[in-house]
């Protein structure tokens, strides 16, 4: 079943129109969020942030957000999800062709789930990145559906055998492809602050949080390339990769080649967050 604006259908039922345009220009704004056990997992922070990018594109959501939400979450209980994503999208709606925001197109929302089992093998062991240039444009704020220059991006982390692009503004890194970056040197943890230039991740926040909880030091501060490559651990956070160690990027070794100790601790705060958030609904 998906859900297509209130209703819920099969999916073979659902007819995205040739005039939307999310299909025609990617006009709309998206999220992917977490179901652990049966249960969404930060779903309060997804639904607002989805509310924010909305607003910051001066879109209208199709109706009341906490209908929204209700409607997510019997969208994983009618499909008997336990484990795996819901992807949402609200695009500005179906009207004839033009650059401008059309008169009278309502918003449309689509909504369905996937099953997919938690990345347990390369949380457990750690991934390999390539660096790339940050091509996008300078709203990397908005969880837009233009996602070419990330699509390029991963693309390339893939031909090179690498599970993320890690991208940087010439020497700045900013953020992965999918993911948020961050390295930590002698226990302070260090990444790119919440700006127009990087996506506020959801993982980055309760990831945050449970830094602080663990007596470690948060720097919101931009670093470099070689300070990233010289540093004793790398990590990414997101929806799909929770914290993932990086243990190499590009031809460098990152510490000692294997998951850093800083990174261990904020995955086992992360399982007592996902334990706490299945035991409640
Ligand atoms: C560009 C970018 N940055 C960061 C993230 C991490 O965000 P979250 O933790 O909310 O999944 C994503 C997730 O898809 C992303 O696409």
């Amino acid at each position: 079943m998906i859900l297509f604006n209130r209703g819920f259908m099969e999916k073979d039922d659902a007819i995205v129109d040739i005039e939307d345009r999310g299909y025609q220009f990617g006009d709309g704004v998206y999220e992917f969020i977490r179901v652990y056990d049966g249960v969404c997992f930060e779903m309060e922070r997804h639904v607002q942030r989805l509310k924010l990018s909305a607003l910051k594109i001066e879109l209208a959501l199709p109706y009341p957000l906490e209908d929204i939400t209700r409607n997510l979450k019997q969208l994983v209980e009618k499909n008997g999800l336990l484990n795996g994503y819901i992807y949402a999208q609200i695009t500005r709606g179906v009207a004839p062709r033009a650059h401008h925001f059309p008169g009278s197109a309502s918003s449309v929302l689509v909504a369905y789930v996937q099953h997919a089992e938690r990345p347990v093998e390369k949380t457990t062991h750690g991934i390999h990145a390539i660096l790339t240039e940050d091509i996008r444009w300078k709203r990397c704020d908005i969880k837009s559906l233009n996602l070419l220059p990330n699509v390029l991006a991963k693309q390339l982390a893939k031909k090179h055998g690498c599970d993320e692009a890690i991208m940087h503004r010439g020497a700045t890194v900013s953020e992965g492809s999918s993911s948020n970056v961050y390295m930590v040197e002698k226990n302070v943890i260090y990444t790119h602050p919440i700006n127009n230039l990087i996506l506020n991740g959801i993982t980055r926040i309760g990831v945050l949080e449970m830094a602080r909880e663990n007596g470690f030091r948060v720097v919101e501060e931009a670093f470099t390339v070689n300070e990233l490559l010289e540093t004793e651990e790398v990590f990414i956070t997101s929806t799909a990769m929770e914290i993932c160690p990086v243990v190499q990027v590009d031809q460098t070794q990152i510490g000692s080649g294997q998951p850093g100790r800083v990174t261990r601790t904020l995955q086992q705060a992360f399982e007592h967050r996902i334990a706490l958030n299945s035991g409640g609904n």
